[in-house]
C-alpha cells in the first residue's frame, strides 16, 4: 500500500505546499501553514473514502437536459426566515455552512429546525459540543417534541460517518465542525487540517447519500469562520448568525449560496422559549423617537430580497485628535471616508476636524450603496444639530463627482416606505417615478448631493 503523503496547508487561502515554511507562497500570511496528510487512493476507496485522493467510480458524460429534468429535491424546513435565506427550503445532498459569535443562537436554530421537521424528515443532531443530556433539556425547554428526534454525542468522524450511514437520515446537523477530528491525521481537533478534512468527508457523505448537512462554525476574531477559508469554497452556502450583544434580536445572512440570493436576511428575535420568527422586520431596525432627532436617517435598504426600513445614526463632535476619528459601525470604514470627502467638496459641509461616528441601527450590516445618501444626511444632520423632517425617507448611490446615482428596485422600496406611514422620500431622479406620489409619500427627486441637502434642509 502506498504511503501517506504530508502537505503543508494555508489556513487563508487553502494554497499547498510540498514543505513547512513561515509564510503562505501563494497569499503571503505568516504562520498558517498546518500539516496535513494525503491519503493514499487505495486506503481511501477502502474505507470511507477518506481525504480527498478518493476515487469517484468513472464518471459519464450526460446530457445537461436530462439532469435539470430531475429539478432539485426541497425540504421546507417549517421555519420561514431560515427557508427563506436558503432560497426556498433545504435542497437535498446540499452542505449548509452556518458560522457566529458563541451564544448567538446556532446550535437553538437548528434544535427548532429538526423540531418542525419533526415527523417529516428523518433528523439527526450530532453534538461535539454539549452532551445529550444538555442537547434534551434544552429541546425541553423549547417545547420540541422529542419523540422522533435522534442525537449523537461524538467527536470522530470515522465514527459519525459509520452511524449515519447506519441510520440513514434526511438531515444531519454536525455542532460544530471544530470538535471533529479523523484519526488519520496526528493535529489536534480545531486545526486547520482536521477541519477542512472533516469537512470534506462530510461533504462527500452529503453528495453521495443525498443528505443535507449542516455544518455549525465559530467565527473568528476577525469575523470570519474559524479553520481554513477553503471551508467557504467546499459547500454549498454559507450563512452568518449575526446579532449586537444586548439586543434580542438575531439576523440570519446568506453570504453564499448556490441555490438562492446572497445578502438574503432573516430575522428572529430570542426570547425564553427560543427563537421566534419576525416576518416583518421592518419596524424593529426603526428607534421610536418621539420628536425628531438630529444625527437620525431612516434609509431602505434591500439586502436579499425584500426591501427594509433601517434607521442610520450619527454623531459629529469636534475631535480633540489630531487625526479625527471616522467609526463605521454596520457599514463600509472606507466608503465613509469617501462619503465625508464628497461631502466636503460637493455638500459645502467641512468635517476634517470633526470626528465622525455612524451606526446602523439593530446591529444590522448594509453593503449596499443605496446607504450612501442616508448616511450623508444623518452626518449632516448631526454636524447641524439640525433634524431631519419627519417621517422623511431617503436613498441613493452617491458619486464621486457629487451626482446621486440610481440603486435597483427604486419602485419597490418606495412602496415599503409608503406602507409604513412615511411622509416624504429624497431618492434618485431615475428611480423616481412619473408620478410625484406614491400613496401618501411625496417623492422628492434628485440629481446632485447639493439638492438633496437643501431637500433634507426643508
Ligand atoms: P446557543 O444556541 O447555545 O448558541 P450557539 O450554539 O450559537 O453558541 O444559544 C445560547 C444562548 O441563547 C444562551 O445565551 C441562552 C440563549 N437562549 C435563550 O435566551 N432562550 C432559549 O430558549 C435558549 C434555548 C437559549
Ligand atoms: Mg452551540
Amino acid at each position: 500500500m502506498a504511503k501517506a503523503k504530508t502537505a503543508y496547508v494555508c489556513g487563508e487561502c487553502g494554497a499547498e505546499h510540498a514543505k513547512w515554511q513561515g509564510q503562505c507562497a501563494e497569499c503571503g500570511a505568516w504562520n498558517t501553514l498546518a500539516e496535513f496528510v494525503v491519503q493514499p487512493a487505495a486506503k481511501a476507496a477502502a474505507g470511507a473514502r477518506g481525504g480527498y485522493a478518493g476515487a469517484t467510480d468513472g464518471a459519464r458524460i450526460t446530457r445537461l437536459a436530462s439532469v435539470a429534468a430531475e429539478a432539485e429535491r426541497r425540504i421546507a424546513t417549517g421555519i420561514g426566515e431560515l427557508d427563506r435565506v436558503l432560497g426556498g427550503g433545504l435542497v437535498a445532498g446540499s452542505v449548509v455552512l452556518i458560522g457566529g459569535d458563541p451564544g448567538i443562537g446556532k446550535s437553538t436554530l437548528l434544535l427548532q429546525m429538526l423540531g418542525t421537521l419533526g415527523q417529516r424528515v428523518r433528523g439527526l443532531y450530532v453534538t461535539g459540543e454539549e452532551s445529550l443530556a444538555q442537547v434534551a433539556s434544552r429541546g425541553q425547554r423549547l417545547g420540541i417534541a422529542l419523540e422522533g428526534l435522534e442525537a449523537l454525542a461524538e467527536t470522530s468522524i470515522e465514527r459519525i460517518l459509520a452511524e449515519a450511514a447506519n441510520a440513514k437520515p434526511e438531515v444531519l446537523i454536525v455542532d460544530s465542525i471544530q470538535t471533529i477530528w479523523t484519526e488519520l491525521l496526528t493535529a489536534a481537533p480545531g486545526s486547520v487540517s482536521q477541519v477542512r478534512e472533516a469537512a470534506a468527508r462530510l461533504v462527500r457523505f452529503a453528495k453521495e447519500s443525498g443528505t443535507s448537512v449542516f455544518l455549525v462554525g465559530h467565527v473568528t476574531k476577525e469575523g470570519g469562520i474559524a479553520g481554513p477559508r477553503v471551508l467557504e469554497h467546499m459547500v454549498d452556502a454559507v450563512l452568518y448568525f449575526e446579532g449586537e450583544s444586548g439586543s434580542r434580536f438575531r439576523v440570519l445572512r446568506a453570504f453564499k449560496n448556490r441555490f438562492g440570493a446572497v445578502n438574503e436576511l432573516g430575522v428572529f428575535a430570542m426570547g425564553d422559549k427560543g427563537l421566534r420568527e419576525v416576518p416583518n422586520p421592518s419596524a424593529i431596525f426603526l428607534s421610536a423617537h418621539a420628536q425628531p432627532t438630529a444625527g437620525s436617517a431612516v434609509m431602505v435598504t434591500r439586502e436579499g430580497t425584500r426591501p427594509l426600513l433601517v434607521e442610520v445614526q450619527a454623531l459629529v463632535d469636534q475631535s480633540s485628535l489630531g487625526n479625527p476619528r471616522r467609526v463605521a459601525l454596520g457599514l463600509e470604514q472606507n466608503r465613509l471616508a469617501m462619503l465625508l470627502a464628497v461631502l466636503h467638496r460637493h455638500g459645502g459641509a467641512a468635517v476634517y476636524d470633526q470626528d465622525v461616528f455612524v451606526n446602523v441601527v439593530g446591529g444590522i450590516r448594509v453593503q449596499e450603496t443605496a446607504a450612501d445618501l442616508p448616511v450623508l444626511l444623518a452626518v449632516l444632520s448631526s454636524f447641524r444639530d439640525k433634524p431631519l423632517p419627519d417621517k422623511t425617507v431617503a436613498f441613493g448611490e452617491v458619486g464621486l463627482s457629487g451626482e446621486i446615482r440610481p440603486v435597483p428596485n427604486g419602485e419597490e422600496r418606495l412602496r415599503e416606505a409608503a406602507t409604513h406611514g412615511f411622509r416624504r422620500a429624497i431618492v434618485p431622479k431615475a428611480n423616481a417615478p412619473k408620478k410625484s406620489h406614491v400613496g401618501e409619500l411625496e417623492i422628492i427627486a434628485v440629481e446632485r448631493l447639493a439638492q438633496a441637502l437643501q431637500a433634507a434642509r426643508e
